[in-house]
């Protein structure tokens, strides 16, 4: 006989908290003590806190060059900006992501175009950016989604032969690698966020990385409101505006930095023991990784649910049945395409650059994003990733339990 599931009465799994974020101590205190008595509070002055997380950061992700700004919205903008994007390009995103991934483009002036994501790693799907490239496309923008780190392989040669640029949001994706290097400047510039959530967290920031100095250059004028570097504080050269990361941030996040690689090793551990351990489970799996991802940023330990295997629970009673056991999980993304936001966005710019064209009254086709947000994917977070190999062997239990007792549900 099953044992009585928490949601109709019986004992939770677990009862314990699991690891809680942000992490913080004296290092963080003295930082932000430091900046304070200092006067100098942002990047007038020197903002040396800032540069210094710059090098820190980019040095960390096997690039030659950072810009802090001050969240990871606009980074993807700044991004965009730099690489001269104009009224009407199309730029390709995955439909599975955050909204910011589509509305930097629209910010830019340009048309998020969406493609479908890989069954397997829910990242996007290269055969599916190669059918949706047209004589407008200029970006591709691959998410590493959760951390997980997309076919970089694959997106840079179709890149290549089409001859379009490569920006990588890595907002999630913080200490993630492909085939030994960091993702990020792989391509031609790569976006992070520091937002609370994220793997190093100020509250909000962001940083762009790039190995192409012309960019690193370009970025710093659009982050500062189109100034040149050795031009007079007045002179505005390029249009930009003021993205700028303050030294609190950047001192919060010299902080965060001293734990990152030990904490990045942690649930990266933690990460392989959970997926491992799954694999015991019928019908509930980690995501694929594929042999050339050599770390997971494990921003998100994401799982795929098969209602069937589950007695045809639907995904959120599960989740909630889940929760009731004491592990904290959630369903994620609405497909970008469906959000009144975008949709309203992609309809008012094709208006003014005088496209006519289907979308919104006719979504993009991607049944593997409808599937993934609908009924499959579930989400853990990364803090959950911090804990012992107990906390995993917790979790896979609390599945176990579930699905025993699920006829009940
Ligand atoms: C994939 C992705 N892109 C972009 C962003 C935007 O970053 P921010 O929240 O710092 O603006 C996020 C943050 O949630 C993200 O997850």
């Amino acid at each position: 006989m099953s044992e009585r599931l928490a949601i109709l009465g019986g004992e939770p799994a677990r009862r314990e908290p699991f690891p809680s974020w942000p992490v913080w101590d004296g290092r963080e205190q003295n930082a932000l003590m430091e900046v304070l008595e200092s006067g100098i509070w942002g990047i007038s002055g020197d903002g040396a806190k800032i540069t210094e997380f710059e090098r820190a950061f980019a040095q960390a992700h096997d690039a030659a060059f950072g810009q802090a700004v001050f969240n990871g919205s606009v980074a993807l903008e700044v991004a965009l900006r730099a690489l001269d994007i104009d009224y009407g390009d199309e730029i390709i995103v995955p439909a599975y992501t955050f909204l910011a991934t589509a509305t930097s483009c629209l910010m830019a002036g340009a048309i998020p175009v969406f493609v479908d994501i890989e069954p397997g790693t829910y990242n996007m799907d290269p055969a599916a950016v190669e059918a949706a490239i047209t004589p407008r496309t200029r970006v591709i923008i691959p998410v590493h989604i959760g951390g997980l780190p997309a076919d970089l392989d694959s997106i840079l040669e179709i890149a290549r032969r089409h001859d379009l640029h490569v920006l990588e949001d890595a907002c999630q994706a913080h200490g993630a690698a492909w085939k030994g290097r960091r993702v990020g400047a792989h391509g031609d510039l790569g976006c992070f966020s520091f937002q609370s959530s994220k793997n190093i967290n100020a509250g909000e920031g962001g940083m762009i990385i790039t190995d192409r100095e012309d960019l690193a250059e370009h970025t710093w004028s659009v982050h500062n409101c189109g100034r040149i570097r050795d031009g007079r504080w007045y002179q505005h050269e390029v249009l930009g505006s003021n993205y700028r990361m303050t030294q609190w941030q950047a001192a919060i996040l010299l902080a965060q930095l001293t734990r990152f690689e030990d904490y990045a090793r942690r649930r990266e551990d933690n990460g392989r023991y959970l997926a491992e351990q799954l694999t015991r489970i019928d019908g509930f799996d980690a995501l694929d990784r594929d042999p050339r991802v050599t770390q997971h940023g494990y921003h998100l330990f994401i799982s795929r649910y098969a209602p069937a295997a589950f007695h045809g629970v639907p995904r959120g009673r599960f989740l909630a049945a889940m929760r009731a056991e004491g592990i904290p999980c959630s369903d994620g993304y609405v497909p970008l395409y469906r959000m009144p936001a975008i949709q309203a966005g992609v309809r008012q710019l094709k208006h003014a650059v005088g496209q006519e064209g289907g979308f919104p009254d006719v979504l993009p086709d991607c049944p593997v994003t409808e599937r993934a947000c609908s009924e499959e994917g579930i989400w853990f977070s990364q803090s959950m990733l911090l804990g012992t190999h107990e906390d995993m062997d917790d979790i896979v239990a609390a599945v176990e339990k579930v699905q025993a007792g699920a006829s009940a549900l």
